[in-house]
Order: structure tokens, then sequence, then C-alpha cells
């Protein structure tokens, strides 16, 4: 069982689209990296299982998954990936699409794994994949703040939407954030927020904040080539600094009701999610 733990416990903070391609694993290591920057201690739990994922954004290779840490033959700390100063990156890989069939002795082995790592978390970001597969919407749920990003496409948009309905429909929308990426200018992120907000006000009758957009920026591509974050191989380009004014607008939100925060209750969400019958 849970021993009583010196830690705070991290925001964990899910970061999905819809679309795929809009840009959530840039956000996820960036925003990662620039927390990281301002002192925190941060994991990036890399829950895309497919290719364009977090991992493969960092150049980390890494034999290690969650899978070696349910079969014993790893430790949580074992998995930890070091990727950026103050951010490590746990492989998620083949092991979590397996979810679903663990044991209750492999739930227990998971949730003491998070909850006995012995360093300070203050947070955790996870990166999911496209679409609204029930995966993606488990690890959403798990979460206790849900950033959509998206892109000023009519696609993206609408990929965007759907997913806030259905998050809707069993979350509250209070700690959903848009983050418009790729916008020509503040102005314009600005505008597909209100675009998005019109639409949630009409349809699902609330509105849905803005956390800050992210500029279209050649650099955030130069920075993949060399496997690094942007806010790291360029800290002064536009992109860098908006990744920054993102990290420190997470530090302005209040912090997590009592009893819906830190990693045991995350792996307890997810885990009962993944096994209570749909
Ligand atoms: N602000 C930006 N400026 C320029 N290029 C960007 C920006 N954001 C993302 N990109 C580029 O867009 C591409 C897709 O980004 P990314 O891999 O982050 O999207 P994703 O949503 O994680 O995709 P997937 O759904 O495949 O996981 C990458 O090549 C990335 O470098
Ligand atoms: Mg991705």
């Amino acid at each position: 069982m849970s021993k009583a733990s010196p830690h705070r416990p991290p925001h964990i903070i899910g970061i999905a689209s819809g679309k795929g391609g809009v840009g959530k694993t840039t956000v996820a290591v960036n925003l990662a990296a620039a927390l990281g920057q301002r002192g925190h201690k941060v994991l990036l739990l890399d829950a895309d299982l497919g290719m364009a994922n977090a991992q493969v954004a960092l150049g980390v290779r890494t034999p290690w998954n969650i899978s070696h840490l349910l079969s014993g033959e790893k430790t949580l700390s074992e998995l930890l990936v070091p990727a950026a100063p103050g951010v490590q990156l746990v492989p998620g890989a083949s092991g979590l699409r397996d979810m679903a069939a663990l044991d209750m002795a492999q739930v227990a082995t998971l949730i003491h794994a998070f909850d006995s790592l012995d360093e300070q978390v203050d947070y955790l970001l996870v990166d999911v994949a496209a679409g609204i597969s029930p995966s993606v919407l488990t690890f959403m749920a798990a979460c206790q703040r849900r950033l959509v990003v998206l892109q000023d496409q009519p696609a993206s948009i609408a990929d965007a939407y759907g997913l806030i309905k259905v998050m809707a429909q069993d979350q509250s929308l209070g700690e959903i954030y848009l983050v418009p990426n790729a916008a020509r200018d503040d102005a314009h992120g600005q505008q597909l927020s209100n675009f998005v907000n019109d639409v949630t006000i009409r349809f699902l009758g609330t509105n849905v904040k803005s956390l800050g957009c992210v500029s279209t920026d050649e650099m955030v591509q130069q920075a993949q080539r060399k496997y690094r974050p942007v806010v790291d191989f360029a800290p002064g380009c536009r992109a860098s600094a908006d990744f920054r004014r993102l990290a420190q607008a997470l530090e302005k939100l209040p912090p997590a009701e009592p009893g819906s925060a830190g990693l045991q209750f995350f792996m307890e969400r997810l885990l009962q999610a993944q096994q209570s019958p749909a």
C-alpha cells in the first residue's frame, strides 16, 4: 500500500489534439523542457504508441519500457531516460498497449512503482496518440488537466472540437485548455481560440480556456532534426519564447483539488478505466 510520501503531488497534464500531426509531441517535449529550465522536475510519459512520439522526437533509444516494469525486470527509476535538464522520459511503448490485459498483481506493481518513486516530480506530462480512441480518452480522463493542441485548419478545428465534446461527456470542461499551434502571431492564435470557444459555448454550454499559443517557427523543425527541444536548441527564437510563456501559464494555474492529484491517483484512474467494461 502507499506509504506517506514526503513529496508534493505532481501536476498531471495530458496533451491531445484529435487530428494527428498538429504538434502534440512538439508541445509536450518543449513544455517539459521549458518547465525543466525553470527548475521543475518533469516526467514525460510517452503514451503515443505510434511512430511520431516523444521518444523518437528526443532521439532516445532504450530497450526498456513499462512492460519490463510489469515483468519485474526493471524498476521505474531504471526505466527513466534523461531527456533534457530536469526532464526524464518514461518509455510507454508496448507495455501500455497491453494495459487492458493486466492482472491485479501487475496493477499493484504499477501503482506501487509510481507511488514509491523516490524523487520529487513536479509535473507529469502525457503525450497521447492522435485520434479519440478509448486509450486516448482513458489517458486524458486520468489526467488532472488536459491540453488540446490545434491548428487553424478545418480538420484540426473539427477534431479538436470532437475531442472536447467527448471529454465533456464525463469530465468537467474546466480543466481543458486550448493550445493553438503554428499560429502566425498571438492575434491569430487568440482568434482561433475565440472561434472554438464560440462553438463550445453554443453547443456545449460552456467555454474552454486558452493556455496560450505557439507561433509557427522553422527553428522547431531544425531542432527536431537534431532530436532536441527547440527551447534548448534555439532559446532565442519565437517558438521558444512561446513555450516558456506556456510553462509560466501552467505554473500560474491553481493547485490541484485535494484528492485529484498525484502519480498514484493517475495510475489508479488509468487502470480503473482500462479494467472496467466500456
Ligand atoms: N510551431 C511549429 N512551427 C513549425 N513546425 C512545427 C510547429 N509545431 C510542430 N511543427 C512540426 O510539425 C510536425 C508535426 O508535429 P508533431 O510531431 O509535434 O505533431 P503530433 O501532433 O505529435 O503528431 P502525431 O499525431 O503524429 O503524434 C513536426 O515536423 C514538427 O516539427
Ligand atoms: Mg506525436
